[in-house]
């Protein structure tokens, strides 16, 4: 497993937040035994312009809310970002207020709202997926997201973790008017970045200066987080820094006396980048092939 230094220390503090939360945020509506039916709590406005804010939302993105009560996150990424959207609730009357609101906002044109169990909800659509909802939903839905989801679709969720799942981002914001709803005046924001599948052995076709190179790296992945080992005619080569940004891995590699920055774009079973080196020419070719499935 890699994890970054420190991640222990995550996990004890959002087992804190999760525990505290848990017990005052839906209280007024739910009791500890009613946990996995998800009452009507909605995002603060401050707070949902914080969410689309951080998922970085444009014009050119599709907006999926689970649960969206009266649609005010997808009608927002509407309004303000004219994004695309889709919302889907359990309850059909605030399904008939979400269309309501959106006619008022004169973004019906650019929403659609459906009641629908978010769980049978097909996501892939989605460049941003929004969610409010309870610890238990959050656990259940992260097989679906990691699934469905295409890498680089970004996940946003109002104040519940995703166990395991190390959020690439994380905002607390002071909200007053959270108070009498949640007993908190805290909103805690989490952002995700779907990572491809990059686990396993590919055999690298490196276009280099002097001639071509064919190397084998081996990706070790738990979600974005990745580790790496490669060899050059059977032999260990350095590789430092792997990273995976959704579909984008990179790394370096020095060969010979020459340091490259290699950049590809994971595809299925295939990648395709370019490498540079500060004291050669660039950017030059590389294909990766996936010879082998891993973790
Ligand atoms: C905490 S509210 C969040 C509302 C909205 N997303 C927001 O942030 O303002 C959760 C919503 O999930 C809905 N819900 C509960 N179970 C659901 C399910 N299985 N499928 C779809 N919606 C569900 C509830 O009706 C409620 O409107």
């Amino acid at each position: 497993m890699i994890y970054p230094r420190g991640l222990r220390a995550w996990h004890t503090y959002q087992n804190i937040i999760v525990a505290g939360l848990l017990l005052a945020a839906f209280a007024p509506a739910v009791s500890a035994q009613e946990l996995s039916k998800l009452p009507y709590v909605p995002t603060p406005q401050v707070v949902v312009d914080e969410m689309l804010k951080l998922a970085g939302v444009t014009a050119d993105d599709f907006v999926i809310d689970l649960g969206s009560g009266d649609g005010r996150i997808v009608i927002t990424a509407a309004k303000q970002f004219k994004a695309k959207g889709l919302g889907v609730d359990i309850d059909g009357k605030l399904v008939a207020l979400s269309n309501r609101n959106a006619k008022a906002e004169k973004v019906e044109d650019r929403v659609e709202f459906a009641e629908r169990d978010m769980f049978k909800t097909e996501i892939s659509k989605a460049s941003v997926l929004t969610l409010y909802v309870l610890p238990d939903f959050m656990q259940k839905l992260r097989s679906k997201v990691l699934a469905e989801l295409k890498p680089g679709t970004r996940v946003v969720a109002h104040d519940y973790p995703i166990d395991e799942w190390h959020p690439d981002r994380f905002v607390t914001l002071t909200v007053p008017e959270k108070m009498e709803a949640n007993g908190t005046d805290k909103a805690y924001l989490y952002l995700w970045i779907v990572p491809a599948g990059v686990g396993g052995t590919w055999r690298v076709d490196f276009d280099a200066e002097e001639r071509s190179e064919e190397l084998v790296v081996t990706f070790s992945q738990r979600y974005q987080m990745i580790d790496a080992v490669a060899e050059r005619m059977r032999r260990p080569l350095p590789i430092q820094n792997p990273t995976l940004t959704g579909a984008m891995v990179k790394f370096s590699i020095t060969l010979g006396t020459r340091q490259y920055q290699f950049s590809g774009r994971v595809d299925g079973d295939k990648i395709e980048g370019t490498a540079t080196s500060p004291s050669g020419k660039g950017p030059l070719k590389w294909r990766g092939t996936r010879v082998a499935k891993g973790s």
